[in-house]
């Protein structure tokens, strides 16, 4: 049975729609509030992973006693903003909840944690770093994801490291970045996006399906790189959008990093790319892409 913690964010969705796809295992779907709609092979569950009871009533009412639960762990405070205004809040969601449930639940086969590019800070010369290189985070919200990468690998676990995700959301009453900006062209209006801030950008359904074949495949390595082959500024992903959209390219107004007063408060890696030749080499792949 998959475990899906945190299921209808936006990467959840994508989760779930892909074990569905790919697999014919049922899946206990765990969201913070609000129970969802069962299906045959979706059962929601609800309850504040950061606390310990509801921990201990997923362990023992809810979880396969057959050890072959495969856990998704998705929930993270996870806004760098917010993540450093509210450091102490940010701190037990992030890492100490992520402890407590790794040590705590124990009929685990298998346990991924999505971590991010932020962990290895700024791209210097258009260099993709690789998962053996040094970490340097330039924010508390790359920090809490060392700290959590720490955790899960230490115990024997996966991380996976995603760049900046985009697609069109199918988390209900959420909307993502990629349905502000169909909003916005789609209405003619202009919007502006960074031309100088390079990610090797991947779409939500890829980078689950990515997942899940990582998740059905035999022993992996314990800290990949999944992304795309490309490295895109979102000026390029908006260039992307208009066309799908068939809109005029110039209502994409490319703007620098160096103006992101006002956008961004806390300070984030102009540039940073990753190398995805493990990963490919792992799932024997030749192209990953970003599909919008
Ligand atoms: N999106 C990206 O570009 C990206 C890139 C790299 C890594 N990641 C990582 O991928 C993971 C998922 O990201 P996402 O984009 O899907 O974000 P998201 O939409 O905010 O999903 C996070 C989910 O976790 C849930 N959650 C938060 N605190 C919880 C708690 N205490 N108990 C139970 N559930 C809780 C949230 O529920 P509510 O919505 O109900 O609060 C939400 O469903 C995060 O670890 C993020 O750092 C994302």
């Amino acid at each position: 049975m998959y475990v899906v913690i945190g299921a209808n964010g936006f990467l959840g969705s994508y989760v779930i729609k892909n074990i569905l796809e790919m697999t014919d295992e049922k899946i206990l779907a765990v969201r913070k509030s609000s129970p969802g709609k069962d299906t045959d092979r979706v059962k929601w569950v609800f309850g504040d992973i950061s606390n310990p009871l509801f921990v201990e009533q997923l362990n023992k009412e809810h979880l396969d006693t057959s050890d072959s639960n495969k856990i998704v762990y998705l929930a993270a405070y996870h806004h760098p903003d917010l993540v450093e205004k509210n450091p102490k809040l940010a701190w037990d969601i992030n890492v100490t909840a992520l402890s407590r449930f790794i040590n705590s639940v124990d009929k685990m086969e298998k346990f991924f944690y999505p971590s991010s590019d932020s962990v290895y800070g700024e791209s210097e010369h258009g260099y993709r770093f690789k998962e053996t290189d040094p970490l340097n985070p330039v924010n508390r919200y790359g920090h809490h994801k060392c700290a959590a990468e720490s955790i899960v690998t230490e115990y024997g676990y996966n991380i996976v490291r995603y760049p900046f995700l985009i697609a069109p959301s199918l988390a209900p009453g959420k909307q993502h970045f990629y349905d502000t900006i169909v909003h916005t062209l789609g209405a003619g209006r202009q919007i502006e996006m960074f031309k100088d801030s390079m990610r090797s950008a991947l779409d939500f359904d890829t980078a689950a399906r990515l997942l899940i074949q990582l998740m059905e495949n035999g022993p992996v390595p314990q800290k990949l790189n999944v992304c795309g082959d490309e490295d895109l500024s979102k000026y390029d992903i908006g260039i992307r959008i208009a066309d799908k959209l068939r809109v005029s390219r110039d209502l994409v107004k490319p703007i620098s990093v160096d103006n992101s007063a006002g956008i961004f408060e806390v300070k984030r890696a102009s540039s940073t790319l990753m190398d995805n030749s493990l990963l490919k080499q792992t799932l024997g792949l030749t192209e990953i892409r970003l599909k919008l």
